[in-house]
């Protein structure tokens, strides 16, 4: 008998099927999802929006590329009539790998319920975490055929997770939760295509500007952009995804793998010259889960540990030390004025930063769009921020270094395939065609 939060599930054969509707006929199966997707100004995070529940709703989501599911905020509005939580011991709880199990007793309403179980969503902005229903409900987003948005499809068991009204707290204006994307069986990007058959994937491409759709997708390419039909998921370059063991969320159970996506980072050049880094801090350690890089929507400007930070803003410095420096703003310590730097296609024409990846021929190279922020007018600042000596993660690259980059997440072939900056290739990630052509 289970009947207190925290008892072990008995490990069961999974049920792979179960979200596969048998009315979805093979005629109307999507071969891909489109949602949109756009930067909130005041908290720079990125904003998206799908529609839920009976009757449906729009809903808006923070990106949560590496959290391990959809929570939602139950507590205030939830109204619908197809609101169906998962009982204990079920299929879906341990899909959910839900490791408790209860009774909610001023319920019953969306959120508090009896003989329901329970993960830990969490809130990675305000690092904060709950306890909260597993549950499932009606979602709705639009098809695609990678260059326009279609009709719209829906999943009428989308499992996800109650979260709470201080749950939400420090999310854009008229966000009700978050998108989580990771690395889980029951995130957003493990049910969609569980839902429709299709493959395992699926790509992020964030805009820099608040009034231009960025854009994800779920399924494989084409991932067309506008001008002409430019299909970006035909030119990636590929690194392996890694695994870290344990946990890298605020609130977990014991034994739990990190949702996060982590790539191996195995150096740093800047225009083609090695920065000297400590690199036991680039690898994970198995035990703890400690180190590594990972890709972050929810953190807004690359953050390093300390030691990796100076050395990384230093050999910077130095390549462009003919050039005077202006005061400094917070959070970044090494500013210039923005007249200094001739402008390319690729933003400020200041060096270059690779990523060296699995080996010295594959990197991720971060241009002047991408490695430099304005401020303020006339002020260009290095956009990487120091996260002390000892972070659980020592490289966290974030939003402005991802902007206008489309990134693909291959789950079963565990790579990551990145395209660099959109700019060269004359588009950005806010040029998809959002026009319908249902
Ligand atoms: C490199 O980092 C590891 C892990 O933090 C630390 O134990 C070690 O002392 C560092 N090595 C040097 C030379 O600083
Ligand atoms: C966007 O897509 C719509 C629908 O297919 C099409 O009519 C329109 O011409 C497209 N816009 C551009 C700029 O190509």
């Amino acid at each position: 008998m289970c009947n207190a939060y925290y008892c072990e599930l008995k490990k069961k054969t999974l049920l792979f099927f179960f979200f596969v509707s048998p009315s979805i006929q093979a005629s109307l199966r999507p071969k891909a999802l489109v949602l949109p997707v756009k930067k909130d100004a005041s908290t720079l995070q990125y904003v998206t929006q799908l529609k839920q529940r009976t009757p449906l709703v729009p809903l808006k989501l923070t990106l949560d590329l590496g959290g391990a599911y959809l929570w939602v905020d139950c507590d205030q509005g939830y109204v619908s009539s197809s609101y169906k939580p998962a009982l204990c011991n079920s299929a879906q709880c341990s899909f959910a790998r839900s490791k408790s199990c209860g009774d909610c007793d001023i319920g019953p309403k969306p959120g508090c319920n009896k003989n329901t179980c329970s993960v830990l969503p969490s809130n990675p902005v305000s690092r904060t975490g709950t306890i909260g229903e597993v549950t499932q409900d009606v979602i709705s987003v639009q098809s695609t055929n990678g260059k326009n948005p279609g009709k719209p499809v829906s999943v009428p068991k989308f499992l996800f997770s109650c979260g709470s009204t201080f749950l939400a707290e420090g999310l854009a204006s008229g966000v009700k939760g978050m998108a989580g994307l990771g690395r889980s069986k029951i995130s957003m990007s493990s049910q969609f295509p569980a839902a429709f058959s299709f493959r395992r994937k699926f790509a992020i491409c964030l805009s820099s500007l608040p009034n231009a759709n960025g854009v994800i997708f779920f399924g494989d390419g084409p991932y067309t952009f506008l001008p002409g039909e430019f299909d970006v998921s035909k030119s990636l370059i590929y690194t392996p995804l890694i695994l870290n063991p344990v946990s890298t969320s605020p609130a977990f159970f014991s034994n739990e793998a990190s949702a996060d996506y982590f790539i191996g980072v195995k150096g740093i050049n800047i225009n083609g010259k090695t920065v000297k880094l400590n690199t036991t801090l680039l690898s994970i350690n198995k035990k703890e889960g400690i180190g590594g890089t990972k890709i972050s929507t929810v953190t807004p400007y690359t953050v390093m540990e300390t030691s990796i930070y100076r050395a990384v803003v230093n050999a910077f410095v130095k390549e462009i030390s003919t050039i005077p420096r202006v005061l400094a703003v917070a959070p970044f310590t090494a500013c210039w004025n923005s007249k200094s730097f001739g402008s390319t296609r690729v933003g400020p024409g200041v060096p270059q930063i690779d990523l060296v990846l699995q080996n010295k021929n594959v990197f991720w190279r971060i241009f002047g769009a991408n490695s430099m922020v304005q401020v303020k007018k006339d002020v260009l600042c290095l956009g990487f921020v120091d996260g002390g000596f000892n972070p659980h993660t020592s490289i966290v690259i974030g939003g402005h270094q991802i902007e206008d980059n489309l990134l693909q997440i291959d789950l079963a072939a565990s790579r990551l395939g990145f395209s660099s900056s959109l700019l060269f290739q004359q588009t950005t990630c806010g040029n998809f065609n959002f026009t319908s052509n249902a």
